[in-house]
C-alpha cells in the first residue's frame, strides 16, 4: 500500500479547545469534517494520548478556531508539539473567551461543538458532536493540510525552535 495516497484527502488546520476545570487546554488537529447538514453535525478524530481529548470527555464541550492560510507558524507549534499535560498553551497567544470556551483571535472561522457520542478507533478516538454555534472571522482562505506538510511544516518547526530558546533564557 502506499500510504502517502492519503496524504491527498483534503484536511484543513484547526485548534481544538476545552478545558480542564477553569484551565483552558488545546490541541492542533486536521481531522475534522462535517457530516450532516440537519441538524448540524461534525466529527473530530483525536489521538487516545492527547489530553485535549480527555478533556473532551469530561466536559463535552469543545471550541473549533479554523486556521487561515496565514497563520502565525507558531500557533501550529505550540498547540501541536506540546501538551496541555504542562503547558498551558493559550496563554502563549491571543484569545477571546465565549460560552466558557477559548477561540484564537487569528482565526479565519470559529465553531462550537457539543459531543453527542464517541467511538474508540485504532489510535484515535472519534467524537460525533453537534454544532451549537458557527461564525466567520475574516475573509481570508483557510490552510489546508497539505500547504502544512509542504514548506509551512518547516515555518513552524523554526518558530517553536526560537520559543524554546526563550524558555532556556527564562
Ligand atoms: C499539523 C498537525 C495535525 C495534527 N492533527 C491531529 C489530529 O487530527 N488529532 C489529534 O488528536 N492530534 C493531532 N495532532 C497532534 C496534536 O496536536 C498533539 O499531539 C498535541 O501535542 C496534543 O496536545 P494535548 O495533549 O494538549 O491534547 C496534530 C499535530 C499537528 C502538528
Amino acid at each position: 500500500m502506499e500510504e502517502s495516497a492519503l496524504f491527498k484527502l483534503t484536511q484543513g488546520l484547526y485548534i481544538l479547545g476545552s478545558r480542564d476545570g477553569d484551565r483552558f487546554v488545546g490541541s492542533a488537529v486536521d481531522a475534522v469534517m462535517q457530516v450532516s447538514n440537519k441538524p448540524l453535525y461534525i466529527v473530530v478524530s483525536c489521538h487516545n494520548t492527547s489530553y485535549t481529548k480527555e478533556m473532551l470527555e469530561a466536559c463535552g464541550e469543545f471550541s473549533i478556531s479554523i486556521l487561515g492560510e496565514n497563520s502565525n507558524p507558531f500557533v501550529i507549534g505550540n498547540f501541536g508539539f506540546q501538551s496541555s499535560r504542562t503547558v498551558d498553551k493559550w496563554n502563549n497567544v491571543p484569545f477571546f473567551v465565549e460560552d466558557n470556551l477559548p477561540f484564537l483571535q487569528e482565526s479565519i472561522a470559529i465553531i462550537k461543538g457539543k459531543v453527542l457520542s464517541k467511538e474508540v478507533l485504532g489510535t484515535n478516538t472519534l467524537f460525533t458532536a453537534e454544532v451549537v454555534d458557527c461564525r466567520n472571522l475574516k475573509e481570508e482562505g483557510a490552510i489546508t493540510y497539505n500547504e502544512y506538510r509542504n514548506g509551512y511544516k518547516n515555518k513552524v518547526f523554526k518558530a517553536m525552535e526560537e520559543y524554546r530558546k526563550t524558555l532556556v533564557k527564562k
